[in-house]
């Protein structure tokens, strides 16, 4: 097999988070020495981003196959859909949605997190995109929870969350009720990384209902300011998307919301999502 070292170069965006690889083409078969470096910059900057890529839907399995196996997801009725591969995506044929999320802003999450496994991680491959609109924004969760008042994270200690998911209700915005079939999953409020160690608040808007044990009030008012404290623009970064670009994140120490597009225009990026672990509480 031809393998290739390329030598790669890390750059931070001018964000809370995230770097751009450059000199890597995902294309070509990367040796061991070559992803490792990709996986320490993943580590260290929560989101990476490498531009001008045009993969197959097997390139792209490929190289994220690399970072683990990836979670189920196969929707048969959905257009090229395969284990841990789908289409987010408005385009339709013969009037039916060829992928998932098709439309619309959509609040921030963790991909899974209502899930006993979330996924630690998910890839988008920006193939179609408006030309204005349809951003994505990160939020670094590491940092949203160091910047807590001691007291804050005193009282988080040990706390837990509901985490709902209602795809059928609605899957961007958050749901006002719970349906009784809608997947659920307790959750550490504060989550420790496995790799890196450390410690991210791991509750979001879109996901997160309540606080185990905590009268609603009560728990609505934490949950509310620590969603304010989280989407403050110092803690994440808007990824303009373009053609090619192939961007990972990572879902134990980040969220990702997105802003709103014309319904009009096409929008089509290829995503991967990755298994996951247990969280770990932190
Ligand atoms: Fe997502």
């Amino acid at each position: 097999m031809n393998m290739t070292t390329q030598s790669i170069e890390v750059r931070k965006l001018p964000a809370a988070l995230g770097a751009e690889v450059r000199g890597v083409d995902l294309r070509e078969d990367l040796s061991d020495e070559t992803f490792a470096q990709i996986l320490r910059a993943w580590y260290d900057n929560l989101v990476i981003l490498l531009r001008d890529q045009d993969l197959s839907e097997d390139q792209q399995w490929q190289f994220g196959s690399r970072f683990g196996p990836l979670a189920g997801g196969h929707i048969p009725e959905l257009e090229g859909s395969r284990e841990g591969i789908a289409y987010v995506s408005n385009v339709r044929k013969d009037g039916k949605l060829i992928g998932i999320l098709p439309d619309g802003e959509m609040q921030f999450h963790s991909d899974q997190s209502y899930r006993e496994q979330p996924s630690q991680g998910s890839m988008l491959h920006a193939i179609t995109i408006p030309r204005v609109g349809g951003n994505t924004l990160f939020l670094n969760c590491y940092a949203a929870y160091e910047t807590l008042p001691q007291d804050v994270k005193d009282r988080l200690k040990g706390l837990r969350a509901l985490h709902v998911y209602d795809y059928n209700l609605n899957p961007t915005q958050r749901a006002r009720t719970i349906a009784p079939d809608a997947p659920t999953q307790l959750q550490p409020v504060v989550r420790l990384h496995p790799v890196t160690g450390r410690r991210a608040l791991y509750v979001s808007r879109l996901i997160t209902a309540y606080i185990e044990g905590m009268p609603q009030q009560e728990s609505d008012d934490l949950l509310g300011m620590l969603f304010d404290h989280m989407e403050q623009p110092r803690f994440t970064y808007e990824h303009v998307w373009k053609t090619g670009d192939v961007l990972m994140w990572d879902n134990r120490c980040t969220l990702h919301a997105r802003t709103d597009f014309d319904p009009s225009e096409t929008r089509l990026l290829r995503r991967i999502t990755l298994k996951g672990e247990p969280a770990i509480a932190g």
